[in-house]
């Protein structure tokens, strides 16, 4: 058989042991694989850009972040028909059993979009995608996409460090996270690090309600800030200032900006099973000749479970739909 690998959108640390996997697992299982790595994601895709992959080239790599073979952003690809082409004809002609994807929202579209031209082109490449993002918005609730847990525990690091100074100064700090717009990396750090309110997306924020929390607490405050809600720091900074201003009181704010530090560096021990785990799945299935198909990371010790790529793809059956009461609640309570 021959099989593709591509990391797609942004890296997440466990990219990387997922690229190992799926190379190991499939020349493991059976020598005579070839297994080509897609470089540059799915820019490599369009371009026809392949390197072959062997034992040793995925040697050493399980814990580092980022990805090895490269990504490179085409948002286009999810409704653009000529790229889509171009990306079915080099599956086509490098002759491709199986592409197996890691990658985010964007990524699982595009595998959609690609899959349903090479059915109705009746090419014989099939597409398995994996959840590879820190947005941890593409699996059902309670699962986690791979780099998910790696940016959380760099999250709650930085949290950590943030209320020494917060705790000294009695300060508020205005932290905002990455997670596009789907709030998860930036609840699930609220709750890690003990974070005392977190504005969502979509959210209508009571700002008097958050200035009086802070004057009852008169202590440390540190507000999360998730990417997708529509001010920016320093505009929700001076809505308090105001506020304060207003009231007569002092309260000294600052504003720290966490994102793309969530983003890199050493994979999580969790992200680096359920990512090895995965693939090794998907190679599993590719030998069994399963149907193209999108594959759930759930939490070590639950078997990662298939679904359709077009539940995948589609917004209103993932974490899109938002963050469940259940740990809204959750949260709440430890407030
Ligand atoms: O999808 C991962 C992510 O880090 C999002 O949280 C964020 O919105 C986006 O990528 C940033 O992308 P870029 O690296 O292209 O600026």
């Amino acid at each position: 058989m021959k099989f593709a690998v591509l990391t797609g959108g942004g890296d997440s640390s466990g990219m990387n042991a997922f690229v190992r996997a799926i190379v190991r697992s499939a020349l493991n299982i059976r020598t005579e694989t070839s297994v080509l790595g897609v470089l540059d994601g799915w820019k490599g895709l369009i371009y026809n850009d392949f390197r072959q992959l062997d034992k040793g080239s995925v040697a050493g790599i399980a814990s580092a972040g980022g990805t090895i073979l490269g990504t490179v952003r085409v948002p286009e690809l999810a409704t653009d028909p000529i790229l889509q082409e171009s990306a079915a004809r080099n599956l086509h002609d490098n002759r491709i059993d199986y592409l197996f994807v890691c990658g985010g929202n964007g990524s699982i579209k595009a595998a959609h979009a690609i899959n349903t031209l090479i059915k109705a082109d009746k090419i014989k490449t099939k597409i398995l995608c994996a959840p590879g993002s820190i947005d941890n918005d593409v699996c059902n609730s309670f699962g986690s996409s791979i780099g998910f847990y790696s940016a959380l525990d760099k999250s709650h690091e930085m949290l950590e460090w943030i209320k020494d100074t917060a705790s000294s100064h009695r300060r508020v700090y205005l932290i905002k996270s990455m997670g596009r717009d789907s709030a998860y990396l930036a609840f699930y750090s609220g709750i890690a690090a003990g974070a005392e309110y977190v504005i969502c997306p979509g959210e209508h924020v009571d700002y008097e309600y958050l200035a009086t929390m802070i004057e009852e607490r008169d202590r440390d405050t540190r507000i999360i800030v998730a990417e997708g809600y529509d001010q920016d720091l320093h505009t929700i900074r001076k809505t308090l200032e105001d506020i304060f201003k207003k009231r007569n009181v002092i309260h000294e704010i600052r504003t720290v900006d966490m994102s793309y530090f969530q983003r890199g560096g050493k994979a999580a021990v969790a992200d680096i099973i359920r990512a090895s785990w995965v693939a090794y799945r998907m190679v599993k299935d590719a030998y069994a000749y399963a149907d193209s198909g999108f594959y759930t990371a759930f939490y070590t010790g639950h078997a990662p479970t298939p679904i359709p790529l077009e539940i995948a793809a589609d917004d209103n059956q993932t974490n899109h739909v938002g963050i469940p009461n259940e740990i809204i609640d959750f949260a709440i309570a430890l407030r």
